[in-house]
C-alpha cells in the first residue's frame, strides 16, 4: 500500500480527445503539505489532469488514490465534498451572480427549516471571508463588474474557503500583479503550515522557485520526471519541459529607432489622468504598474474600448479621433487585450479563420479570398509559434490556454498595423513560445512597427523594452531606458518602488 505515503497518487492516467492524446500513462504523486509545481509547455496536459482530479473530465484509463482510498469524482461538487478544490485556468465567472453567491455556489446558507437561500447570511459569511483576505469589495457586487484580477482573487478565495485538503491552482497568478501575487504566496505558505497540499501550475519560473518545494514535468502528454525544487536550476527545469535548450529567454534585437509614430497629449479618462507619451517606429515601449494603476485602462481608451474624457492622440503626426474599435483598426492601431476571450478569440471558429480575421479586409482585393495563400501564411505562423493542434481547421476552443493566446498574437501580428498594443501578450504562454513571440515582436519592430507592451512580469518588460513607463495610481511615475537597465543603474527593485509610488 505505498499509496498511503501520498495524499494523492495518480497512476497511468490516459485521456484522449478525439484524435489528440492529451495524456498518456502519466503519474502525479503528492505528499501531504507539499507545494508541488506541475510544469510543461502549452498543451502538455497539465490542465487536463487537473480537470480529471477536479471532477470535470473523466479519464479513459488509469487510477487515482486520494488519502489512500480509490478516488474518482464525477463532478466538481463531488471533488469539493471529497476535500479537493480547484482554481481554474480559464476564468468563467457567472456574470449575474454576486461575489457572495459566487464564493458559496452550491454551499449557500439556507434558512434552518426551509431550503431557501438566506441572502443575508450568505452575504455576511462572504464579507467575513473577504475581510480575511484583505479584499476590499462588497459581497453584493456582481461578478460582471469585476476586473480580471479581481475575478481571479475571488476564485482563489472561493477555493481556499472550502477548507479543502488539496487545492489545485491552475495558473492562479496569470492576471495578478506583483502585490497580489505576493499575497497569494502568503496564503499558500499559511495553508502549507496547516498541512494543506497544493498543486501549482505556472509558466513563470520565478514563481515556481519562490513558492514550490517539489515538481513534476509533463511533455506532450507524458510524464517526464519529478523531484525536489532545491535539486534543480531554472535552466534544468526548462530543458526538462521543452526537451531542448532554450538559449535566450528574452531575445531582444536592438534595431534602429526612427520617427515618432504615435503620440498622446494629456489623456484623461476613467482610472488615469494626464498621460503623455510617444512611441517611435522600431521601438518597443514597455508599460508597467500594479493592476488597477490605469495602464490597461489607458490602452483600452486609445483602442476605442472606453471613452476618453480629454486629451489628444496623434498618429503619424496627424491628430486622430477614435470613437470605437473599428475606428482604431481602420486607422492602423491594433491591440491584444488582457482577456482573450472577450475581444481576441472566436472560440468556435477554426484556427485559420481566427488568425486571418483582422487581415482579411486587406487581402480582399478581389471578391474571393485566396484560400491557399491564407492557409499557407497561417500554417507558417502557427508552426513558428509551435501552436499545438490537430490541424488548422480545429476550433479554437479545443486548444490549451497558452495555445489560444498564441493564436491571438498571431492574428494581430499578421495584420501589420502601424501601432500594436500588446496587453500581457505572453500571459499563460510557455517559455519556448514566449521567446518566439518576443522574437516576432523584434522582427516587426525592425520592419518599422511601433509596439507598446503592457506586462506585469517585470523580467519580461525589462528584457524586451527600449523604454519603460511606470504607472502609479492613474498617473505616470517615471520612465527608465534600456541603457539604464543594461548598465545596472536600474533594477527590478527600482521599478517596483516606482510602481508603489516612490518618486
Ligand atoms: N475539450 C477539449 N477538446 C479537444 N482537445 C482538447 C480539449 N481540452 C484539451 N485538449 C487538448 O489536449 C491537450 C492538452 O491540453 P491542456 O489544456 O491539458 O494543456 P496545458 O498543459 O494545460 O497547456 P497550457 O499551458 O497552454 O494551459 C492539448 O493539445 C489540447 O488541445
Ligand atoms: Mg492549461
Amino acid at each position: 500500500m505505498d499509496s498511503c505515503k501520498y495524499i494523492l497518487d495518480c497512476k497511468d492516467i490516459t485521456k484522449q480527445y478525439g484524435g489528440i492524446l492529451a495524456l498518456k500513462d502519466v503519474q502525479l504523486r503528492l505528499k501531504k503539505g507539499q507545494v508541488h509545481a506541475l510544469v510543461g509547455e502549452n498543451g502538455a496536459g497539465k490542465s487536463t489532469l487537473m480537470n480529471i482530479i477536479g471532477g470535470l473530465v473523466q479519464p479513459n484509463s488509469g487510477t487515482l488514490f486520494f488519502e489512500g482510498i480509490p478516488y474518482q469524482a464525477k463532478s466538481p461538487v463531488e471533488a469539493i465534498h471529497a476535500g479537493i478544490a480547484m482554481i481554474h485556468q480559464e476564468l468563467n465567472p457567472q456574470p449575474y451572480l454576486s461575489i457572495a453567491e459566487s464564493i458559496f455556489l452550491n454551499r449557500e446558507e439556507t434558512y434552518k427549516k426551509i431550503p431557501i437561500l438566506n441572502k443575508k447570511a450568505t452575504n455576511e459569511k462572504a464579507a467575513d471571508v473577504l475581510k480575511k483576505f484583505d479584499i476590499n469589495l462588497s459581497p453584493k457586487i456582481h461578478m460582471e463588474d469585476l476586473t480580471l484580477a479581481q475575478i481571479q482573487m475571488i476564485e482563489i478565495v472561493k477555493a481556499v474557503s472550502t477548507n479543502a485538503r488539496l487545492i489545485l491552482m491552475d495558473e492562479p497568478t496569470s492576471s495578478l500583479d506583483s502585490e497580489e501575487t505576493e499575497r497569494l504566496f502568503r496564503t499558500i505558505r499559511d495553508l502549507q503550515s496547516k498541512g494543506v497540499t497544493i498543486v501549482y501550475i505556472s509558466h513563470r519560473m520565478d514563481e515556481i522557485f519562490a513558492v514550490c518545494d517539489s515538481y513534476s514535468v509533463f511533455r506532450d502528454g507524458r510524464f517526464i520526471g519529478s523531484g525536489s525544487i532545491s535539486d534543480v536550476t531554472k535552466d534544468e527545469l526548462i530543458s526538462l519541459m521543452v526537451g531542448r535548450v532554450v538559449k535566450n529567454i528574452f531575445p531582444k534585437i536592438d534595431c534602429s529607432i526612427k520617427d515618432v509614430v504615435f503620440r498622446t497629449e494629456k489623456l484623461c479618462g476613467k482610472g488615469f489622468k494626464d498621460i503623455s507619451f510617444e512611441v517611435r517606429a522600431g521601438e518597443i515601449l514597455g508599460i508597467t504598474g500594479l493592476v488597477g494603476s490605469g495602464r490597461s485602462e489607458t490602452m483600452e481608451a486609445i483602442f476605442g474600448l472606453n471613452p476618453l474624457s480629454s486629451g489628444k492622440i496623434y498618429l503619424n503626426d496627424k491628430e486622430i479621433k477614435i470613437r470605437n474599435v473599428r475606428d482604431a483598426m481602420n486607422k492602423g492601431i491594433a491591440m491584444i487585450n488582457e482577456d482573450r476571450k472577450e475581444y481576441g478569440l472566436c472560440l468556435f471558429r477554426s484556427i485559420t479563420e481566427n488568425i486571418s480575421l483582422p487581415s482579411l479586409k486587406k487581402k480582399h482585393k478581389g471578391i474571393l479570398i485566396n484560400q491557399k495563400k491564407e492557409r499557407e501564411a497561417c500554417g507558417k505562423i502557427a508552426s513558428k509559434l509551435r501552436i499545438k493542434m490537430a490541424n488548422l481547421k480545429t476550433d479554437a476552443f479545443s486548444l490549451s490556454g497558452g495555445n489560444q493566446q498564441k493564436v491571438v498574437v498571431a492574428k494581430w501580428l499578421m495584420d501589420r498595423p502601424d501601432l500594436i498594443i500588446l496587453d500581457e501578450p505572453t500571459r499563460g504562454v510557455d517559455v519556448g513560445a514566449k521567446a518566439e513571440i518576443h522574437s516576432l515582436m523584434c522582427q516587426f519592430a525592425a520592419e518599422g512597427m511601433a509596439i507598446i507592451m503592457v506586462s506585469s512580469e517585470l523580467p519580461e518588460v525589462m528584457g524586451m523594452s527600449d523604454r519603460i513607463l511606470i504607472y502609479h495610481e492613474g498617473s505616470l511615475n517615471g520612465e527608465v531606458t534600456r541603457a539604464e537597465i543594461l548598465s545596472g543603474e536600474v533594477n527590478q527593485e527600482t521599478i517596483l518602488r516606482k510602481e508603489f509610488g516612490e518618486r
